[in-house]
C-alpha cells in the first residue's frame, strides 16, 4: 500500500482552506486544517504532518513565524508557502527562513501537487540521510574494532589501505566476524565519511524487490510501485553502499550490478534514462563466493570486480588472543547499558571463554558477555554467569540449583526484552503479554536493570 502522507494547511480563508483539502484528498494524502498559525502549530506537535502548506497573510501569527517556529521543532518537515501577488520579498524571505518553497497566488492545481510531491520526497530523503549518519555516529562514539591478536591487526592494516581509495572491497568471514562492523569503519576512514553509509541485506529482501530496493523505480513501473522510489544507490550518493550477503543476489539482477559498477550508472526500474552516481561499494558475504562461482551460481566477472580488494576476517578461535580484550570490552559496554556498575572478570571464566568454540563469533562471545552481565550479582563475573557447558564450572558454583536458576533468570530476561519490544515499551501491555502484574513486571525490569 502507498504510505499516506499527512498535509497540513494553515489558511485563514475557510472556503480556500476547504478547496485544497478536497484537491489533496482526491490525490490520496490526508489533508488537516487549521485557521490560524497558534491553532496550526499546535495541532502540527499534537497530530504530527509530512508537510505544511501556510498562507502567509493569517490573523495573528503570521506565516513566516509559524515557519520559524516549525523549522525549529522539526527542521525535516517541509513548509510551503503561500503568498499573495505582489508579495515576492516576503516569498524570498521565507524560502531563506528554510521554507521548502512558495506558491503565489492564484495557483494552478497541477503546479501545487508537483511541487507538494517535490518536496515530500525531499523531506524522506533528509530524515533517511539523518536517520543514518545518526546510526553511524552512534557507532563511532566508542572505539570501533576491538582486537590485538596479528590476525586482526594484519586486517586493520589492510583495512586503513584500502579506505582512502574508491576501490570496492569485499569483505568474507563467518557469521558474526565483524563484517558489517568493518565496512563502517571503510567508510569512516575514507574521504566519502561525511556522505551517507547505506546498508542492503541482499538475503533479507525477497528476491523480486531487491531490485528496486537498489536502483528504485518509477511510479507505476509494477503492480504496487504506487509512488516513484529511490533505490539505495541513489541514496548512497557520495557515501558508501554495502551490499551484505551479496552471495545470496539472484543471477539476472548480478548482470544488473555489475553493470552498473562498470558503468557508475544506475537505471530506476520503469525509468527511461540511465544517470550517474558517485558511490563506492563494500560487499560481505559468509558464504564461499569461489565455489558459488564454480557453481554457476556467482557471476565470475562480478566476483572479480567486486573482489579488487579482497579483505577477509579471521574466525575468533583462529585469534583467541582477542577474547579477553573483546570480553573486557563488552563487559564495559553492557554495564553500562545495563547502569550496573563496575565489572571484572576473573580469569577462570576467561580461561573458560578461551577454550569455547565460537561458532557465531564476536556476536556470540557478545551475547554470552551481555547474559552474563545480566545475571551477574557482584563485581565479578566468574565462569559459573557464562551459561557454557557444565564442565568449564569449577565444581562449588556448577551446582544444579544454580545453573538451573541462572538459566531461569536468562530466560526470564529473554521474555520481558521480547515482550517490551513487541509493545513498543508499553509496560502495562508487555505485564498483560507476560501474564504477570503490573508491579512484578517492574520488579523485574529493575532487578535485571532492563531498559
Ligand atoms: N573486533 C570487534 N570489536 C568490537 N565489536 C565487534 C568486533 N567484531 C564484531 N563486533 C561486534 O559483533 C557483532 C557482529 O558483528 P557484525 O554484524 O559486523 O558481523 P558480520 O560478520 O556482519 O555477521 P553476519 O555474517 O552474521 O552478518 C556486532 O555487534 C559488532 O559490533
Ligand atoms: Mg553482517
Amino acid at each position: 500500500m502507498a504510505e499516506k502522507f499527512r498535509i497540513l494547511i494553515i489558511e485563514d480563508k475557510k472556503s480556500m482552506a476547504e478547496m485544497l483539502a478536497r484537491t489533496f484528498e482526491a490525490e490520496g494524502y490526508i489533508a488537516l486544517t487549521s485557521g490560524t498559525g497558534e491553532d496550526g502549530i499546535s495541532k502540527f506537535l499534537r497530530d504530527g504532518a509530512d508537510l505544511v502548506l501556510t498562507d502567509l497573510k493569517l490573523p495573528g501569527m503570521n506565516g513566516l513565524q509559524v515557519l520559524r517556529v516549525l523549522k525549529e521543532k522539526r527542521p525535516l518537515t517541509p513548509v510551503i508557502m503561500m503568498t499573495a501577488f505582489g508579495s515576492i520579498e516576503t516569498a524570498v524571505e521565507a524560502v531563506k527562513a528554510g521554507a521548502y518553497d512558495f506558491l503565489t497566488k492564484p495557483f494552478d492545481t497541477s503546479h501545487m501537487l508537483a511541487l507538494v510531491e517535490k518536496a515530500l520526497e525531499s523531506g524522506k530523503l533528509a530524515a533517511e540521510n539523518l536517520v543514518l549518519k545518526e546510526e553511524f555516529a552512534r557507532e563511532l562514539s566508542f572505539p570501533m574494532i576491538i582486537g590485538k591478536s596479528k590476525a586482526l591487526t594484519d586486517a586493520l592494516e589492510l583495512l586503513k589501505k584500502a579506505a582512502p581509495t574508491r576501490a570496492t572491497v569485499l569483505i568474507t568471514g563467518e557469521s558474526g566476524t565483524g563484517k558489517e562492523l568493518f565496512a563502517k569503519a571503510l567508510h569512516h576512514l575514507s574521504p566519502r565519511k561525511d556522505g551517507p553509509f547505506v546498508a542492503v541485506n541482499c538475503a533479507a529482501i525477497p528476491k523480486d524487490l531487491l531490485e528496486s530496493e537498489l536502483f528504485g523505480h518509477e511510479k507505476g513501473s509494477f503492480t504496487g510501485a504506487e509512488a516513484r522510489r529511490l533505490g539505495k544507490f541513489e541514496l548512497a550518493d557520495k557515501g558508501t553502499l554495502f551490499l551484505d550477503e551479496i552471495g545470496d543476489m539472484a543471477l539476472a539482477l548480478q548482470a544488473k550490478l555489475l553493470r552498473a559498477l562498470q558503468g557508475e550508472m544506475i537505471e530506476r526500474v520503469g525509468g527511461a534514462e540511465p544517470f550517474s552516481v558517485d558511490v563506492r561499494v563494500a560487499a560481505a558475504s559468509n558464504r564461499d563466493l569461489e565455489k558459488a562461482v564454480r557453481e554457476g551460481s556467482f557471476r565470475e566477472d562480478l566476483y572479480y570486480r567486486l573482489n579488487v580488494f579482497p579483505l577477509r576476517i579471521p574466525p575468533l578461535r583462529d585469534r583467541r588472543d582477542d577474547i579477553r580484550i573483546l570480553a573486557e570490552y563488552f563487559i564495559g559496554k553492557y554495564a553500562a547499558e545495563l547502569k550496573k556498575g563496575l565489572f571484572t572478570i576473573s580469569d577462570e571464566a576467561i580461561e573458560a571463554l578461551s577454550g569455547m568454540e565460537w561458532k557465531g563469533n564476536v556476536r556470540e562471545l557478545a551475547n554470552c558477555i551481555e547474559r552474563a552481565v545480566i545475571i551477574a550479582d557482584g563485581g565479578e563475573i566468574g565462569p559459573e554467569c557464562l551459561g557454557l557447558a557444565p564442565k568449564f564450572m569449577d565444581e562449588s558454583s556448577g551446582s544444579l540449583q544454580r545453573t538451573a536458576s541462572i538459566a531461569a533468570k536468562a530466560a526470564e530476561m529473554e521474555a520481558i526484552k521480547g515482550a517490551l519490544a513487541a509493545s513498543g515499551g508499553n509496560k502495562s501491555r508487555a505485564s498483560e503479554l507476560l501474564g504477570v502484574s503490573y508491579k512484578t513486571l517492574l520488579t523485574k525490569i529493575k532487578e535485571y536493570g532492563i531498559g
